[in-house]
């Protein structure tokens, strides 16, 4: 069988005038005009309970969308079970069934649900238009087809060579157990991602999303459900993250975690495995993709115009909330007053707002404790001595959760927000003397223990060569004259190491086959 070759979902402008804009903006008044209330989906089943969690935009917190069940340990083993219990159907299914299945996934969110997904995705999370477009449709479409075109290529991979009397076969079998798929707030797409990849290569899962993506986790689920995913093989649930480690990595029948999200949680994890090791059937599956402290370098020959487009870009889209944002710059001196004046001009024109109103560029950050975090280290910088504040630094929570695009300048190059996960619209901008730029490489690759993404910004070929060989293990993802934000499936398979992660590349062959237990069989005749 020959599978579709995929090519990148068109992304949506939303511009004015456009039918688009106007499905958009209806499914936003439609998610508005009712309080939904949220079940969880275990073997097939809507499960709800009495433990009820709101459901507020973080732009509009006082306004409630509605609630969602919160489960306990009692439903994490009815989700495990019901897994166990879809298994053995699922994983005889011939693959290319399971790949009809998720292509469907894919032209439903194309052609049927693209707007109530985007609605969910800028409402909960907080996205303008354009940024749910290229995560909860684009890049969603994208991961599941491109996905089943691997899936296919894995499948049909030549057999091992067979001499005369004997043939030799590979079996990609699906691990032994459940997947535990454990997804963060800040990707819709990526939290689709992690189950589906693992269902497609037939393991059965269970998933539990951020409580601030539920949402648009309910969307998707009800579309993986429509496009035919059986009863069991992914099985979604909500309640508190430890609690449900408890359950999942004390069962013998775990087989592995596909995680996104924070470097401190997954070290947690991956101890806690380590801990139950010998409680396991197999060794599991450990694949997360995690923090990032994402720079983008300025060599003195660059662009330096389009450097500070890459920069505000990079760092202020999505409120600076994506792995592989911007959060710190070095700039050498002498095109710092230059670009200086370029980047508080295009960071003054940025509005601030809710993401109903489509010319808001930046948005609230997800939730209080985030904008709590982020608010104690502004106040910081403005005491600090090594730190100014050259742009922003003021926050807001009244209507919603509001931090201004903030730059603090530093003369410490390993100041506190030059090594720290921030999640938040603060970027930090050291300026190096010109002819440091050999120590300033040394300095990007040592100063925090992080290796998602980096860009450079350069014209001089030598300075661009030098740096993409100094800085090798400081991004999984290295960008030569672009901002480090926006990898596209298919183009660019994204993931980093060091802090950052397993670097088992999402939306790519590899991290499918991270889904796979090969069996080798020989029949001699
Ligand atoms: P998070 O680590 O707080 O949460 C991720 C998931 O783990 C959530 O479902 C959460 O409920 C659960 N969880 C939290 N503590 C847990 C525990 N002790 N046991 C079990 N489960 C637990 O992350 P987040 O705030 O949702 O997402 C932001 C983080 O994700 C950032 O650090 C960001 O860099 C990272 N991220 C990385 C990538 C990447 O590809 N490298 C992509 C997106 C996000
Ligand atoms: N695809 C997302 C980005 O690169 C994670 O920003």
């Amino acid at each position: 069988f020959k599978v579709p070759t995929p090519t990148n979902e068109p992304i949506y402008s939303y511009a004015p005038g456009t039918k688009e804009r106007a499905l958009l903006k209806n499914a936003l008044v439609e998610a508005r005009s009712k309080e939904i209330d949220i079940p969880m989906y275990i073997g097939g089943k809507e499960v709800t309970t009495k433990n009820k969690k709101t459901i507020s935009p973080p732009h509009n917190h006082k306004h409630k969308l509605g609630e969602f069940s919160y489960g306990d340990t009692t439903h994490v083993k009815q989700a495990i079970d019901a897994a166990l219990a879809a298994k053995n159907d699922w994983e005889n299914l011939a693959w290319e069934h399971r790949a009809a299945i998720f292509l469907k996934a894919a032209d439903l969110i194309a052609t049927k649900y693209r707007y109530e997904l985007n609605a969910a995705t800028m409402l909960c999370q907080s996205k303008n238009a354009f940024q749910a477009e290229i995560d909860s449709a684009c890049e969603m479409i994208d991961f599941l087809r491109f996905n089943v075109s691997y899936m296919a290529e894995i499948y049909q991979q030549q057999p091992p060579i067979s001499p005369s009397g004997v043939w030799n076969r590979l079996e990609q079998r699906p691990l032994e157990g459940f997947i535990f798929a454990l997804t963060p707030f800040n990707f819709t797409a990526i939290a689709g991602n992690l189950p589906t990849s693992c269902a497609m290569m037939g393991n059965v899962v269970v998933w539990k999303p951020a409580d601030t993506q539920v949402y648009s986790a309910n969307v998707l689920m009800k579309i993986f459900k429509e496009a035919g995913v059986p009863d069991g093989v992914i099985n979604l649930i909500y309640a508190d993250g430890p609690e449900v480690g408890e359950v999942v990595f004390n069962h013998p029948d775990f087989a592995g975690i596909h995680f996104t999200g924070s470097t401190a949680v997954f070290q947690h994890i991956w101890k806690t495995i380590g801990n139950n090791i010998h409680k396991y059937k197999s060794y599991p599956r450990i694949v997360g993709e995690t923090g990032g402290k994402d720079f983008i370098l300025v060599h003195p020959s660059a662009d330096w115009q389009a450097a500070v487009t890459g920069i505000v870009r990079g760092a202020f889209e999505y409120q600076g909330q994506k792995c592989s944002a911007a959060s710190r710059t070095y700039i050498p001196k002498s095109l710092w007053s230059a670009m200086k004046e370029k980047m508080l001009a295009d960071v003054a024109s940025f509005k601030m707002g809710g993401t109903e109103d489509f010319s808001n560029f930046v948005n609230a950050v997800i939730d209080e404790k985030s904008f709590n975090k982020l608010a104690k280290y502004l106040d910081q910088a403005k005491k600090d001595k090594d730190s100014e504040i050259i742009c922003g630094g003021n926050y807001d929570k009244t209507e919603g959760y509001f931090i201004e695009p903030t730059i603090i300048l530093t003369s410490n190059p390993k100041y506190t927000t030059m090594c720290e996960e921030l999640f938040g619209p603060v970027l930090t901008i050291y300026v190096y003397e010109d002819d440091a730029f050999e120590a300033t490489l040394k300095l990007v690759d040592e100063t925090s223990p992080y290796a998602l993404t980096g860009a450079v910004f350069a014209q001089d070929r030598y300075a661009i060569e030098q740096a993409s060989v100094a800085l090798r293990n400081a991004a999984g993802n290295f960008y030569i004259n672009d901002k480090c934000t926006g990898a596209v499936v298919g183009q660019q398979p994204f993931g980093g190491a060091r802090g950052s992660g397993t670097n088992d590349k999402a939306g790519a062959m590899v991290n499918l086959l991270r889904w796979v237990s090969p069996r080798t069989i020989k029949e001699t005749f």
